[in-house]
């Protein structure tokens, strides 16, 4: 074993090891930036460290993301923290499941992420921009509450879900916490479990009443096929379970409300964009959104279980030991990125299709592997969204706290982004 510094590098791996007892505390005062720190400190893509009292070993890059999205290296099994299962994703849900049974779950979301369904819902999403605007008639709007709660509308509609107009807002505040959960210890933490608990038995109630005819819904709705789809050994999953991956479709619809968020004050930060935002094609439209999607931090890593032992990097992974890749480090990484720490939309003009090296919702296969089902409708949802705010309104935006810490996951800028005098041109 060597000291160099702060680091230990073990004669068994010759990769650096953290030298903390535990590096849990330190992982929340970096926030995002803890593993890209670490990689940077100890020049090297893969270190281990002790992460609330396991062994973890900690990986960014693109070689690293290949590696990671390898089904036969990483199990998702175990590796989510159940708190996590309790507040973000549900208990048991697709994100936990791994090889056949989780290829058949997939299936199930893949129909309806196609691209028609991502146009489809780029242009609603537009259309109640310009309601929401027409009808507001106010001085002040903000973008992180309003898009939300436009967006949860949208995605109940979108996918069958009964909802009284009035209760739309408190089930976007709802999944809001859930998302604003995934970082969190104490209130934050507790807040988005309730939201959690309530929403589940609200929608579990729904599933028993749709399954034994108390209600009726559309035969062709995305709640119905769920509703009665079967798994592998040819059973209905259970009312729980469908409520669970149900608010798998929903919840992260209500979460683009962050990247809008994220988006708005990219013009706001980048004016010299906005013109060419007006005149341009859809490339330019796409490109600024990806840059979104890339600079501004949403999911700072992703967690899986070692499936059996292996080599790689003059690293031995073993079995059962859990791997954070960095997803926030990746998405700067400056071996892929040119300046990757200043916003720059040239960065997707052109580019060569990689599945490893822009990854902020996962990498891989998504019909295969774990990769994010919904990133084309994110990414129409986020066009829409960045043409009717470049083109159709005008706004002013006052004073405010737009700062967003890098310490807290997810962030977002404090103020939600408050517009003034908010009126449609066209
Ligand atoms: C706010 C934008 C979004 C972000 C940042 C995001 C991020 C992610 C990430 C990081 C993963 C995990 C990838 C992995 O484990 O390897 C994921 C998985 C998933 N996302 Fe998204 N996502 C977003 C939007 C959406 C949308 C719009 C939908 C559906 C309409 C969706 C549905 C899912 C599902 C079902 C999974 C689980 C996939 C699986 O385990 O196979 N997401 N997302």
């Amino acid at each position: 074993m060597v000291i160099k510094g702060d680091v230990i590098v073990s004669a068994n791996d010759n990769i650096p090891h953290d030298q903390k007892l535990d590096n849990s505390i330190t992982l929340i005062q970096e926030g995002y930036l803890f593993i890209k720190n670490r990689i940077n400190r100890y020049q090297s893509d893969i270190f281990k460290a002790r992460i609330l009292g396991q062994n973890v070993i900690c990986m960014s890059g693109e070689n690293a993301a290949k590696v990671f999205y390898d089904p036969k290296r990483f199990t998702r099994k175990g590796a989510a923290p159940y708190r996590i299962q309790q507040s973000l994703f549900g208990v048991g849900a697709i994100q936990t499941l791994d090889d056949q049974e989780h290829r058949h779950r997939k299936k199930l979301f893949l129909p309806y992420m196609e691209i028609a369904d991502q146009k489809r819902l780029g242009k609603i999403v537009k259309e109640e921009w310009e309601k929401a605007i027409t009808k507001k008639n106010k001085k002040e709007i903000n973008i992180f509450e309003e898009a939300g709660i436009l967006l949860c509308r949208v995605a109940c509609n979108w996918v069958g879900v009964p909802v009284e107009a009035s209760k739309v807002s408190v089930l976007a505040e709802d999944f809001i916490a859930m998302v604003y959960a995934f970082g969190a210890i104490g209130p934050r933490h507790w807040k988005g479990r309730r939201a959690r608990n309530k929403v589940e038995n609200w929608l579990e109630e729904l599933v028993k009443a749709v399954r034994n005819g108390k209600i009726e819904i559309n035969k062709d709705s995305i709640m119905y096929s769920f509703t009665f789809h079967r798994d592998l050994d040819g059973n209905l999953l259970d009312n729980r379970m469908v409520a669970i991956e149900i608010m798998n479709i929903l919840r992260p619809i209500v979460a683009i409300s962050t990247y809008i968020t994220f988006m708005i004050l990219a013009l706001h930060e980048h004016p010299e964009h906005v013109e060419l935002l007006r005149i341009g094609t859809e490339e330019d439209l796409e490109a600024f959104v990806e840059e979104v999607r890339r600079f501004y931090p949403f999911g700072p890593f992703l967690a899986a279980r070692v499936k059996e032992d292996f080599e790689w990097n003059d690293c031995t992974f073993n079995k059962g030991t859990l791997v954070l890749l960095d997803v926030y480090g990746t998405n700067h990484d400056n071996r892929i990125w040119e300046d990757a720490n200043h916003f720059n939309p040239r960065n997707f003009h052109k580019r060569t299709e990689n599945k490893y090296n822009f990854i902020p919702q996962g990498g891989g296969d998504p019909s295969s592997g774990h990769r994010c089902p919904g990133e084309g409708i994110t990414v129409e949802v986020m066009k829409s969204t960045l043409d009717f705010f470049v083109n159709q309104v005008k706004y002013e935006v006052p004073a405010q706290d737009l700062s967003y810490p890098l310490n807290e996951m997810p962030t977002l800028p404090k103020s939600g982004f408050i517009i003034s005098n908010v009126a449609l041109t066209k």
